[in-house]
């Protein structure tokens, strides 16, 4: 269903790698609102061609930037702006990669030359973003930015390894850039903390069969699917929110402030 929320919006959406991304279904959602969309993904993950397809059902062209290129992150600005013929009013940062858990590295045995590329990739690449965004002025009025987190960054998972610090510094850049952005232009910054959600990027969690059910017992309302996420996006990038910044939002169907539930504690005590 279309509430209309976005229309006559422009945004920017990265990290729509396939079906399953939480990019992919917030293009979906936003193209639904009536907002007018450019995607862009790393070069590297062009290669796959499966974004075409996104491309075409949303109607919006692609333009790929490396998010630790300043370069091309210029460009990508440069050709959105054309594209919409002026300013920006919504972004999704929905990058995230780790390179001591691709090469299989535990936490206490990391490589400092990974993990400077995993920061720069998970959670300076916001920094990057807002700051070519403030550069160029960029950004309408109260435009809204999100970048997505987990709540690895303040409780300890142990599996997701240099992940955990990567979100902090992500959710610090989002706080900190969203300070100034705000009294430079109104323009909001904040994290959405998702629930874990079988993605990509999420199965690159060991132990994520385990992780997923464990959350979705302790939550309340069980957990947060990719397209519920989709849905508070929107929301987010609509004007209902303009005096929503700088915070660290947990969508998570109550896992966060949850103890333990009882559905654990029967499992526990079998
Ligand atoms: N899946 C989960 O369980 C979960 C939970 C909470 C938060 N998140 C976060 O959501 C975001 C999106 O992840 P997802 O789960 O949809 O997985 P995904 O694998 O579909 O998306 C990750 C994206 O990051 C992109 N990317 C990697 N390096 C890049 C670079 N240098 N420049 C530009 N883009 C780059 C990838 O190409 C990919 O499209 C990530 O920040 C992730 O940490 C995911």
């Amino acid at each position: 269903m279309s509430y209309n929320l976005l229309k006559g919006k422009k945004g920017i959406i990265f990290g729509a790698l396939d079906e399953r991304s939480i990019a992919w279904k917030t293009a979906l959602r936003c193209h639904e609102e009536g907002a007018q969309i450019v995607l862009s993904n790393a070069p590297v993950a062009m290669r796959m061609g499966e974004i075409n397809k996104l491309a075409e059902a949303v109607n919006a062209p692609v333009i790929a930037a490396d998010a630790t290129s300043m370069d091309d992150l210029k460009k990508l600005f440069e050709g959105a702006m054309a594209h919409f013929g002026g300013g920006i009013d919504f972004i999704l940062h929905s990058i995230g990669m780790s390179l001591n858990v691709r090469k299989g590295k535990h936490y206490t045995e990391m490589d400092y030359g990974f993990n400077q590329k995993t920061l720069d990739i998970s959670s300076m690449s916001l920094h990057r973003v807002l700051r070519t965004a403030w550069d160029m002025d960029a950004l309408n009025e109260s435009a809204s930015v999100i970048a997505l987190t987990y709540i690895a960054a303040q409780r300890i998972f142990p599996d997701y390894n240099e992940m955990a610090d990567a979100k902090a510094l992500l959710e610090s850049v989002a706080r900190s850039f969203g300070y100034h952005y705000g009294i430079k232009k109104k323009v909001r910054v904040n994290t959405v903390s998702q629930s874990p959600t079988a993605t990509t990027a999420g199965s690159g969690v060991k132990g994520f069969g385990g992780f997923i059910a464990y959350a979705d017992k302790m939550s309340p309302l069980g957990n947060a699917t990719g397209d519920q996420c989709a849905d508070y996006c929107v929301t987010l990038f609509s004007d209902l929110t303009k005096m929503v910044t700088m915070q660290n939002l947990f969508h998570d169907g109550g896992y966060s402030f949850t103890g333990v539930s009882q559905a654990v504690i029967d499992q526990m005590e079998k």
